[in-house]
């Protein structure tokens, strides 16, 4: 069976990206892992912090075929949580007895679902995720984005939600 893993990086839990989050997750059937709440520290050319929650996680990523990037637009950008997140994707390329296991991003389809203030969504923050994918070997599998400039309102969203969760279905199973 393909498997997905959603991984949320936001300020707030419950905020507007975690409920847009939730809302796909339901759809899919899936369980969202909140990168606040893991102890990950922030990239470490020495490696110091090797025995931190990243490795765990990585390896729950690395078992699934898509993975979905969950973040609000902060400053044009990702959160804090998912920006140390993706760099420390590079201890997977750096790091000997890892370069194997981070071989295995290659070909999976990554997702992107985020919120922002705006209809339309920063051009800087899709690019960052587009052109990381593309440096992994991932596939770039589209974006969900809901303006939320009056906050997150589920019944605004539901045709997209529903669009995004069958695309991620579909591609997940067509990649099989
Ligand atoms: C620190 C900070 C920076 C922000 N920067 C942007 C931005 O550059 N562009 C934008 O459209 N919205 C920006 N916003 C608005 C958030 O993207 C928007 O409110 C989002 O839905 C918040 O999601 P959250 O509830 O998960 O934090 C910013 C909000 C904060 C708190």
């Amino acid at each position: 069976m393909r498997t997905i893993i959603a991984l949320l990086g936001s300020s707030r839990r419950n905020g507007n990206t975690g409920r847009l989050m939730d809302s796909l997750a339901s759809e899919l059937g899936i369980e969202v892992v909140d990168l606040s709440e893991k102890k990950i520290s922030a990239f470490d050319y020495e490696h110091k912090n090797r025995a931190d929650d990243f490795e765990p996680l990585m390896e729950q990523v690395l078992r699934s075929d898509a993975i979905i990037f969950a973040s609000p637009v902060y400053w044009y950008a990702v959160s804090a949580p998912m920006k140390i997140f993706l760099d420390r994707i590079s201890d997977y390329l750096d790091i000997p007895d890892l370069l194997e296991e981070g071989r295995r991003l290659k070909g999976k389809h990554g997702y992107v679902v985020c919120t922002s203030v705006y209809d339309e969504v920063s051009s800087a923050f899709i690019s960052a995720f587009r052109e990381t994918f593309e440096y992994l070997g991932m596939e770039f599998g589209g974006v969900l984005h809901a303006n939320c400039a009056n906050g997150f309102v589920t019944s605004d969203h539901e045709k997209e939600i529903g669009a995004f969760s069958k695309l991620i279905r579909e591609l997940s199973v067509e990649g099989t």
